[in-house]
């Protein structure tokens, strides 16, 4: 099934937020406060004034993608402008990260995938008390990624550049647990599962893991179900674009479907 048709049979046939109702409190919850929060909060415009400016920039760099690649960008060599078009979270998704961030309050918060930076400042901004580790194969982005931090004056920020194979188990070395996480690089079913197991190690009952694009191939889709069916995991959310995770002990163990 192509992607554009199961996106379609999601938009068409998954109860919309506005209208969800559960018998859980937590995701009632949940969906109030994240998904149907239309506050405008101050951090949005600092970024997205970033983004815009960087959405014309016809500066090329040289990209070192480590993992599945990008299906729109073939060349190595690529605009600022088309990675921030095709390799980064849109605004939509970006700001629920940030408003998941600003009020869970993890102490830490990972992200696979840095790019060229944008998420991560959400992800950044979204708890001064936070320390996010963030990790970047491709120097080249990575460069950019640590120059958008500066101008933003985010220090609590440690940017890894290497492959996740090897700057994971270094970042999970340093933190007591792993608080939040955001799995967004290397789109593919194996690679996404290690990355899950290692991280497992350091779970704790509050800790929330959010998995990119779950359905942009059968084997992301595959990958989403054995980790949605992990003993460890309670609450399951799809909205499609991502897959959130929970572990609280006291949540039911349910997949729920939220057209967001
Ligand atoms: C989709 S982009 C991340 C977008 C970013 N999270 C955002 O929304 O602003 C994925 C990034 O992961 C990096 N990546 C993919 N596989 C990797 C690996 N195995 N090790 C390190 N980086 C990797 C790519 O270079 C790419 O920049």
């Amino acid at each position: 099934m192509s992607y554009s048709f199961k996106y379609l049979k999601y938009k068409l046939l998954t109860e919309n937020a506005f209208k969800y109702r559960s018998n859980s409190p937590f995701i009632n919850k949940l969906i109030a406060d994240f998904f149907l929060d239309k506050s405008t909060y101050p951090e949005y415009s600092l970024v997205e004034n970033i983004r815009e400016e960087l959405s014309h920039s016809k500066k090329e760099i040289i990209v070192n993608d480590l993992g599945v690649g990008s299906v729109k960008m073939k060349s190595k060599q690529r605009k600022i402008r088309d990675i921030i078009r095709y390799s980064v979270k849109s605004r939509k998704y970006a700001q629920l990260l940030f408003r998941i961030v600003h009020y869970f309050k993890p102490a830490s918060v990972i992200e696979l995938g840095t790019s060229v930076g944008i998420t991560a400042s959400y992800l950044a901004l979204g708890n001064w008390q936070a320390q996010l580790y963030t990790i970047e194969g491709c120097s080249e982005t990575a460069n950019i990624a640590g120059k958008i931090f500066s101008s933003l004056n985010i220090v609590n920020v440690k940017l890894y550049t290497g492959s996740f194979e090897e700057q994971l188990p270094a970042v999970l070395k340093t933190i007591p647990a792993a608080d939040f996480i955001f799995f967004d690089g290397n789109h593919r079913k194996t690679p996404t599962l290690e990355y899950f197991e290692q991280c497992l190690e350091k779970i704790t009952e509050q800790s929330i893991f959010v998995f990119d694009d779950i359905h942009c191939s059968s084997e992301m889709e595959q990958a989403w179900f054995e980790i949605s069916n992990n003993a460890k995991v309670t609450l399951s959310i799809d909205i499609f674009a991502m897959g959130i995770i929970f572990f609280n002990r006291s949540l039911k163990k349910q997949v729920v479907r939220v057209n967001f």
